[in-house]
């Protein structure tokens, strides 16, 4: 089945790093997220991948491309925002089959995802939260969708929107072509009140990424999940204070500490003296000498 990643939003929330780094690139424990993403979509089964990106996504195709998570890389670019549906919408001439896995380029999914059965509705996955703001909040009963509201105003708990879905061509077919809408608004409320839409669980550790705020967090969750010490030099002769990942092409210097729940991307510098804490840094960041970091993201942004 097709896989089709939706890469081409402008990352405005995760800025000023998203001026340099599109926001799919943004390293997730010094791994692309969408390189997480597309190894994520093949254990699922997908055998086919594309990708929707904007005039400047050449990028992310490339590090696609060279992950080699699958032989090839298909890709649309758009000229103009079109929005998660109209961006779908537009690519149904590329995606081969009736079903087709989708997923926003900015969430992260760690742990088994029960198998989807088959069903002839199309399907989202969802997650359970206590503050449904800022995301699609979903009402179901008995895994049938029964409303669909884009970020609600109340904050409230419940299922939302983990931005993956299983959906079937002639569902998408109901927006316009050619014109820029969006899944979240023009069609899952459509779906659901024709009650062509489903809902399958995730009960692992779930994110979005598109915040400062959660983007750190993401990573000192997984990093407690996954208990990584990734990368990190055996015989490093600076102090890590595990949990770290630290890239072995970062260079530390040795009366510097590292960590706990800190990364350390390729190429950044740390100079000597500095402390790090639950923090991320970025690749080919420079940490001066007796800086004290805690609870940020350090980037390079020349
Ligand atoms: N190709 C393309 N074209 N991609 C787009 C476009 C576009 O015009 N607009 C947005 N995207 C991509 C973004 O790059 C991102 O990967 C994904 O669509 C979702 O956009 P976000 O801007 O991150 O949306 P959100 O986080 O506010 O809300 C969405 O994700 C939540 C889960 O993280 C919605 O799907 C919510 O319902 C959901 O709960
Ligand atoms: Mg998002």
């Amino acid at each position: 089945m097709d896989a089709v990643i939706l890469a081409g939003g402008l990352g405005t929330r995760l800025r000023p790093f998203t001026y340099k780094t599109p926001k799919p690139l943004m390293p997730l424990l010094n791994v692309p997220i969408v390189v997480r993403q597309a190894e994520f979509l093949r254990s699922l089964g997908a055998t086919r991948l594309v990708v929707l990106v904007n005039a400047s996504g050449r990028r992310i195709v490339s590090v696609l491309e060279s992950s080699c998570v699958f032989p090839k890389v298909h890709v649309r670019y758009e000229s103009r925002p079109l929005g998660t549906g109209g961006a779908v919408r537009s690519a149904l001439d590329i995606i081969q089959g009736e079903w087709f896995f989708v997923m926003n380029g900015d969430v992260c999914f760690f742990g088994d995802l029960p198998k989807m059965g088959l069903c002839d509705e199309s399907v989202i996955v969802v997650h359970e939260v206590t503050d449904a703001t800022g995301f699609g909040l979903v009402r179901c009963e008995n895994e049938m969708i029964e409303g669909f509201t884009e970020k609600p105003g109340e904050a409230t708990s419940g299922f939302i929107n983990a931005g993956l879905y299983r959906l079937w061509k002639q569902d998408v077919m109901l927006l316009a072509g050619g014109e820029s809408a969006s899944l979240e608004r023009d069609l899952f409320p459509v779906l659901s009140s024709r009650g062509r839409l489903r809902a399958h669980v995730f009960r692992g550790f779930w994110s979005d990424l598109g915040t400062h705020e959660r983007y750190l967090n993401a990573h000192y969750e997984l990093m407690q999940k996954m208990a990584v010490f990734q990368g990190t030099p055996p015989s490093c002769n600076f102090q890590v204070i595990p949990p770290c990942c630290i890239s072995p092409e970062a260079r530390i210097s040795s009366s510097a500490s590292i960590g706990p729940y800190t990364t350390v991307g390729a190429g950044a510098v740390v100079g000597e003296g500095a402390s790090i804490i639950r923090s991320v840094i970025l690749p080919g960041a420079h940490v001066r000498a007796y800086a004290q970091i805690e609870g940020s993201i350090v980037g390079d942004l020349t």
